[in-house]
Parts: C-alpha cells; sequence; structure tokens
C-alpha cells in the first residue's frame, strides 16, 4: 500500500493564490476558506507588518524614521506559522498573535509599511514562505511584487462603508464595544489613502488580477464566487498542461 495522500479533483497542490485588497474587504476570511477548499496554507502577510510595527511601538521609535526602523529590522526575526483559523505570528519568539489587532498596532503597520526597506525584507521573507507553493497568500502587493507569477490573482474590494459596518460587527462580537461606526470608516479611508498612495509598491490590482467586489455580496457568496475563481484557474491550467498520452 502507498502511503499516497488522496489528491482531490480540484486540489491546488503546488499553487499560489495571491488575494490583494484594501483593509476590511475580507480577505482572511477569503484566503481561509479558499485553503480549507483546496487544501493551502494560508499565509496573512499583514501580520507581519503588524509583529514589526508592534516591535517600533514598543522600542519607542518614531514610525517616521526609516533609518531607525531599517536598523530595528535588521536586529528582529518575524516567522509566521500558518494555522487553522489564524496565523500564528513569532517576533523575535514570542507569540504576539493576540497583540496585533489593535487600533494602535493597525495605524502603526500601516505606516512602517511604507519604506522600501522594510518592504524588501518583509518580501523576501514571503517569498521564502511560499516558495514551494501549495499557499494563499493575501495582503497588499502579493500579485504585483511577492508573487508576480502566481497561478491565481484576486483583487478583493468593497465600498469602504460596507467595510466599516462589517468591522464595526466584527469588533462588536463577544459583547465588546467598538468604536463609533464612523470613526472606523474614517480610519478605514485613512488607511486605504496611504497604502493606495505610497511610493513603493502601493495597494493595486495586478493587470491579470481578478477583480471582485463584495460590496452587494453575503460572505457565502463572496466564498462561493473565489472558489469558482480559483476552480476555473485551475481547470484550464490543467488542461493546458496535461500530457497527451498516445494510444
Ligand atoms: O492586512 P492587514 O490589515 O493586517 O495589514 C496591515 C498593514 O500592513 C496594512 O495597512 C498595510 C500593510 N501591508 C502591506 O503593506 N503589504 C502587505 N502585503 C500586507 C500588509
Amino acid at each position: 500500500m502507498t502511503a499516497e495522500p488522496m489528491r482531490k479533483p480540484d486540489s491546488g497542490a503546488g499553487i499560489i493564490v495571491a488575494i490583494d485588497g484594501p483593509a476590511g474587504a475580507g480577505k482572511s476570511t477569503i484566503a481561509r476558506e479558499l485553503a480549507r477548499h483546496f487544501g493551502l496554507l494560508n499565509l496573512e502577510t499583514g501580520a507581519m507588518y503588524r509583529a514589526f510595527a508592534l516591535r517600533a511601538l514598543r522600542k519607542g521609535l518614531p514610525l517616521d524614521r526609516a533609518g531607525a526602523l531599517e536598523t530595528l529590522a535588521a536586529e528582529t526575526s518575524i516567522r509566521l506559522e500558518p494555522g487553522d483559523e489564524e496565523n500564528r505570528v513569532l517576533l523575535d519568539g514570542e507569540d504576539v498573535t493576540g497583540l496585533i489587532r489593535n487600533p494602535m498596532v493597525t495605524d502603526a503597520a500601516s505606516r512602517v509599511s511604507v519604506f522600501p526597506a522594510i518592504r524588501a525584507w518583509m518580501v523576501s521573507l514571503q517569498q521564502q514562505l511560499g516558495a514551494q507553493g501549495g499557499v494563499v497568500m493575501e495582503g497588499r502587493d502579493i500579485g504585483t511584487v511577492v508573487f508576480p507569477h502566481a497561478n491565481v490573482k484576486i483583487f478583493l474590494d468593497a465600498a469602504p462603508e460596507v467595510r466599516g459596518q462589517r468591522r464595526y460587527q466584527q469588533l462588536g462580537r463577544n459583547g465588546a464595544m467598538p468604536p463609533p461606526a464612523d470613526e472606523i470608516v474614517r480610519d478605514l479611508r485613512a488607511r486605504d489613502d496611504r497604502d493606495r498612495n505610497r511610493a513603493d509598491s502601493p495597494l493595486k490590482p495586478a493587470a491579470d488580477a481578478v477583480l471582485l467586489d463584495s460590496t452587494n455580496l453575503s460572505l457565502d457568496e463572496v466564498v462561493a464566487a473565489a472558489v469558482q475563481i480559483v476552480a476555473r484557474r485551475l481547470a484550464a491550467a490543467d488542461s493546458t498542461s496535461a500530457p497527451v498520452t498516445p494510444k
């Protein structure tokens, strides 16, 4: 008996799926569902920028000092480990997974991510993580910079008000008291502005990305649409690469 695992017909073994889009568009949820469906590892690159931002905040570094941030980066280790629900993030060996989702770190992550040296470091780590394929990687520049040759690229978007409302509901889960919805929308817009307008690898759809606008879709509908996009690409790739066996 061979111990080889059964390959699901729609398995994505070896492939790279890139999911990019603005904050609150639902990338993490879609990436997680795609990973489950196609048997891929789910890698959230935003968590890496967040971990570094946490380090800078703890050090009390001004977040606009490129040189100081670069020096800090040289002595910082960040590891991302795929998990079923969310990624585990290790900052210099410390598990900081539960410490990087608050508003202060969120804002700081967007600020430190504008610097080319920080981006180059992160991109190289991310390329190593995905080198074997079999991953769905989400972020802002996956289809444009990290894996420009990804097999499937999805750019997930939604109107800012809708993204803000979803974030509001998410933050209010478990009985927590979220900030007012209009404040959340304002912060999202500010972060969008910075992410879209930075000079180095700004957030934008890759030329060959499939645009998926979730403004008027339920979560189930977005997941179904994303699964269909990936399945179609895999089927198309299979049919073009299938060896022709002479009878
Ligand atoms: O996806 P997220 O909200 O966790 O990302 C936090 C910040 O990190 C985001 O505002 C911009 C930055 N980021 C980036 O510049 N490039 C990525 N690939 C992922 C995140």
